[in-house]
């Protein structure tokens, strides 16, 4: 992160304390376009490239640390993007919360947080009770795209989506817009996870 002062530009920042009930999609981003939700957006580097290549669609990206939120709002506000908002909050609990049912076209999950250990595993964001509430907010044939670096995480995650074969049919993984040669989605973590020399795993999902 540099040390300038990042904006908070209104036009990107939603203020989650200011959300009573279910978020009005319509209202905030002033069109009737389908909405994509990335969960855990940190400096914001998919959405600035998937809102650039589908400009008649609508992103939310929702991060919980303070630091990468500013960052993502300060850039995006930057780069004047018109089609992505960010909200900072807990994904888990906004979703079930304040997104209406059968509302977004497709949840994009990159590099969650792998709690790698076994007695913190309950804190992984794709598992059974979640991917049941994403199921119920996607619309019909609604996509759920997930990359990780994480083995163990990755193998759980299939356990978990198996346990849900009434919802989903798991289908080939898309590509976001900024992934570029050898990578899977062009986000920062993967950049540097590459760089280790570790591997990426994906899976993508549509709603039965
Ligand atoms: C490993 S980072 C990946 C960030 C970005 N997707 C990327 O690939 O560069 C995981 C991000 O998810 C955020 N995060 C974790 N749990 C979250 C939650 N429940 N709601 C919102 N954001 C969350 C973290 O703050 C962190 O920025």
């Amino acid at each position: 992160m540099n040390n300038r002062q990042l904006k908070l530009y209104d036009e990107i920042a939603i203020d989650a304390s200011k959300i009573d009930g279910k978020v009005n999609f319509i209202e905030i981003f002033c069109n009737d376009n389908p909405v994509e939700i990335e969960i855990g957006s940190g400096k914001g580097t998919f959405l600035i490239k998937q809102a650039a290549e589908f400009p008649d669609r609508n992103f939310l990206g929702i991060e919980w640390a303070s630091k990468f939120y500013r960052y993502a709002v300060d850039r995006l506000g930057r780069w004047g993007v018109k089609n992505v908002k960010m909200i900072r909050t807990d994904a888990a609990a906004f979703i079930p919360e304040n997104v209406a049912d059968e509302s977004i076209s497709c949840f994009h999950i990159y590099f969650p947080d792998p709690w790698h250990k076994r007695k913190h595993n309950d804190r992984r964001f794709v598992c059974k009770k979640n991917l049941e509430i994403l199921h119920s907010k996607l619309v019909a044939s609604g996509i759920i795209n997930i990359a990780t670096d994480h083995k163990n995480y990755f193998e759980w995650m299939l356990k978990h989506i198996s346990q849900c074969g009434e919802l989903f049919e798991e289908i080939d993984y898309v590509l976001p817009a900024g992934a570029q040669d050898g990578e899977k989605a062009g986000t920062n973590f993967e950049r540097k996870y590459l760089k280790e020399g570790r591997d990426v795993y994906t899976v993508a999902i549509r709603k039965r």
